[in-house]
């Protein structure tokens, strides 16, 4: 039988990296073909252990770029696509709009249009967000379904909405076998330092202040990374053609809580806590019903509290990695972001 080629967009990324890592392990008679423009978001450093292998390749290249998608579509004729590539925080999309829209929605339409000139993809999967479904209110018996409307409150996750509505558009109107996956927080390994998990333990180990918005009492739904790759493996395998599955494992923590309990284990002080102007348009609480996912036989192995051990070790076993981009380009970010 053939070698499968995957197509993993956003493979220098914190998912998709995670994500790549999986695959080329796990399946060695697929060619794993990692696509990333290496935007401040995307290294390469994190793939040392399997960049000499021979089922890992790297593609430098735009999904929004036309002809290079085309070319190499027409070039590889990959057999499936999982698509992670996107500008993906929130607080970014606030200040800059622009490059959410022209990546996350362009960009996807870019993808889309090659696997259908190319054809021969049996399997699209686009890898988007619990955020799309807006936000829920504080009653813990309400959930996120596949069912609940898109009603995206920042544009990070408009964005990443409209992405959803063109990869179904182009499931019904030409016939593209696609799954979207509506995934709720992650957290893990190679997690860039400005999302909330990873800023807490790197500013707690430099003795920083930890800038907490609002009141803290917003509550996010945490999936550690690799029980997400699992997710993804499966739906790519398993996933009925032209279905959404939502990923999450019923871990809702407060803010608050999080960074309580990533201060308890490093043993340092809550005095570090920092209340700061909240962000704005702030969701409330995002939390998954992850019932269709686990009809399919998924479910998740960490709890948040072996999820979050296990990540702050990772962070303290690899001090190199996040140092080095925090002392680079994002401490000018982080400097006009909080003003702290
Ligand atoms: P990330 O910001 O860590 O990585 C994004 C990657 O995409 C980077 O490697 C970047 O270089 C690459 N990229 C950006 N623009 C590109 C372009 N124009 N062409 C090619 N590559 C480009 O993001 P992440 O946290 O790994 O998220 C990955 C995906 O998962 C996103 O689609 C995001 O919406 C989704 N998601 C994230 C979370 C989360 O908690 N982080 C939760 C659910 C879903
Ligand atoms: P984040 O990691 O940015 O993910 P998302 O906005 O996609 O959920 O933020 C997680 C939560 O933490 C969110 O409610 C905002 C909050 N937060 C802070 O309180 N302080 C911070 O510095 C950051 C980055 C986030």
């Amino acid at each position: 039988m053939a070698r499968k080629k995957v197509l993993v967009t956003g493979g220098a990324g914190f998912i998709g990296g995670n994500f790549v890592q999986y695959m080329v392990n796990k399946y060695p008679d697929y060619d794993i073909y990692n696509l990333d423009l290496l935007t401040y978001a995307g290294d390469l450093t994190k793939h040392k252990e399997i960049e000499k292998k021979d089922n890992y390749h790297f593609v430098k290249a735009d999904i929004a770029d036309r002809d290079a998608i085309s070319a190499l579509f027409e070039k590889e004729k990959f057999d499936y696509v999982t698509h992670f590539a996107a500008e993906s925080h929130v607080d970014r999309s606030i200040t800059d709009p622009e490059i959410f829209v022209v990546t996350n929605v362009l960009g996807t339409q870019v993808l889309l249009d090659a696997a259908k000139a190319v054809g021969g993809v049996t399997k699209f999967v686009h890898v988007s967000t619990d955020e799309v479904y807006g936000e829920l209110d504080f009653d813990p018996t309400t959930f996120f379904t596949e069912n609940t409307p898109l009603q995206p409150n920042s544009p990070y996750s408009a964005s990443k909405a409209s992405s959803d509505m063109l990869v179904r558009a182009y499931h019904k109107t030409f016939g593209l076998p696609i799954n979207i996956t509506r995934c709720s927080n992650n957290y893990g390994p190679y997690q860039f330092p400005e999302k909330l998990i990873p800023l807490t333990i790197s500013r707690v180990l430099n003795d920083q202040k930890i800038p907490v918005y609002g009141d803290g009492k917003n509550i996010r739904d945490w999936l550690h990374i690799l029980d997400h790759c699992a997710a993804i493996d499966l739906v790519l395998h398993e996933g009925a053609n032209g279905e959404v599955y939502n990923v999450g494992g019923h871990n809702e923590r407060t803010n608050l809580e999080v960074v309580k309990t990533i201060i308890s284990i490093l043993g340092k002080s809550e005095d570090f806590i920092e209340f700061v102007t909240d962000r704005l348009g702030h969701d409330k609480r995002y939390a998954i019903n992850p019932t269709k996912l686990e009809a399919l036989g998924w479910k998740p192995t960490y709890s948040f509290e072996s999820g979050i051990a296990q990540t702050i070790q990772w962070y303290l076993d690899n001090k190199g990695w996040w140092e080095e981009i925090i002392s680079g380009e994002y401490q000018n970010y982080f400097e006009k972001h909080y003003a702290l």
